[in-house]
């Protein structure tokens, strides 16, 4: 029997900045995925989802995206990945668990291609590197699920360090950790708002980031700075403009961020936290209602020090940081602002490990 668990992430500050080669930081959560499972010698794959009761049954030819049951495309996505990348195909059968909440931007779905890589790691004895596994579950997403994410999720997933930030250079895949100052806690308001159409925007979100680049003549929006893109503005169109602008502050804003953190400045560190939210509502038109009415709340909280939409957007969750006292009132005014609004208090956690 093989066991592995994967952690969900929350997104600090650095938004859609993953595909655009620019700088995010993150964290683990302490919830995540958990997979149970054994070889199978009768040429099939079994996948039992625990918590929503179902299974899938499938042979071994039969490998392809599902269109109901689609959970499951996250684990046969990895398993055609490793058969990609020349593993000869062998029959298994596992079991999900999870207790990360789904579509509240703790991504969920990495954990669960991450816990699946480790899986077949394990079952197959390959030894790809912790940033091969992140492009196996990538690749996966964009084939089988087909959202075309950056490399975020997957590496904060397997990077995750116990009380540190994950800061990632998304160009040089550099990873790093980075202490989190004592006295702090990331509170993470779910408000169950779930957009129909997230896979769309984000795709479009991520045309735009690209066709901003090639306007301006560059490789990635990573290689503009905030005064190069003002003084090139008339190069794009409105909508291109306001994309890129969120997306060179955002990288702006982690390379200050991890300044402040240096110098332990952790006010001016959640200011810019705050200054992310806000340029999502007006650059890169990815928040909605319910997550500003608890940014717009946290703001009022004191012993609050930030607080921003978490990954993708459209809904979901935000990401806060509190004051290790002020967390219970803080969570008291996040159900208040928006009803339906579920706080969890993490720290930042381990990385996915074969249990
Ligand atoms: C989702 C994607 C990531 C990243 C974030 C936004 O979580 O999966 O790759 O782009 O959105 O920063």
């Amino acid at each position: 029997m093989i066991q592995v668990y994967a952690p969900g992430r929350a997104e600090v500050l650095g938004n859609h900045t993953d595909y655009n080669d620019g700088l995010v930081l993150s964290i683990a959560v302490d919830r995540g995925t958990t997979i149970k499972g054994a070889p199978r010698y009768d040429g099939k794959i079994k996948l039992i989802a625990s918590d929503l009761q179902e299974e899938i049954l499938l042979d071994l030819s039969e490998i392809r995206p599902q269109v109901t049951k689609e959970w499951g495309n996250y684990v046969l996505g990895v398993y055609d990945q490793f058969v990609k990348r020349g593993v000869p195909p062998k029959g298994f059968e596992i079991e999900i668990s999870s207790n990360l909440p789904m579509g509240a931007g703790l991504s969920s779905s990495a954990a669960l291609e991450v816990a699946t890589a480790l899986f077949l790691q394990q079952l197959y004895q390959t030894r790809f590197d912790k940033l091969e596994l992140a492009k196996i579950g990538q690749a996966a997403e964009h084939q089988f699920v087909g959202v075309k994410c950056g490399l975020l999720d997957q590496i904060s997933s397997l990077f995750g360090k116990k009380d540190h930030l994950i800061y990632i250079d998304c160009r040089t895949f550099e990873v790093r950790t980075i202490p989190i100052p004592s006295g702090v806690q990331f509170v993470i308001a779910n408000s169950k708002v779930k957009h129909a159409l997230v896979t769309g925007e984000y795709n479009e979100r991520r045309e735009s980031c690209e066709a901003a680049a090639k306007s301006l003549e560059v490789r990635a929006l990573r290689d503009v700075t905030p005064e190069f893109l003002e003084k090139n503005r008339v190069r794009l169109s409105l909508n291109a403009l306001k994309r890129a602008r969120h997306v060179v502050g955002e990288i702006d804003r982690v390379q200050r961020a991890e300044k402040a953190l240096e110098k332990s400045e952790i006010a001016a560190f959640g200011k810019l936290m705050w200054e992310s939210h806000e340029s999502s509502v007006q650059n890169f038109e990815n928040s909605c209602q319910a997550l500003d009415h608890l940014i717009t709340a946290s703001k009022k909280v004191k012993g609050c020090y930030g607080g921003r939409l978490s990954g993708g957007g459209f809904g979901g969750a935000t990401v806060n940081l509190v004051e290790s006292g002020a967390v219970e009132s803080f969570t008291q005014k996040m159900t208040q602002a928006w009803k339906t609004t579920e706080c969890l208090v993490t720290s930042a956690c381990d990385g996915a490990s074969v249990l």
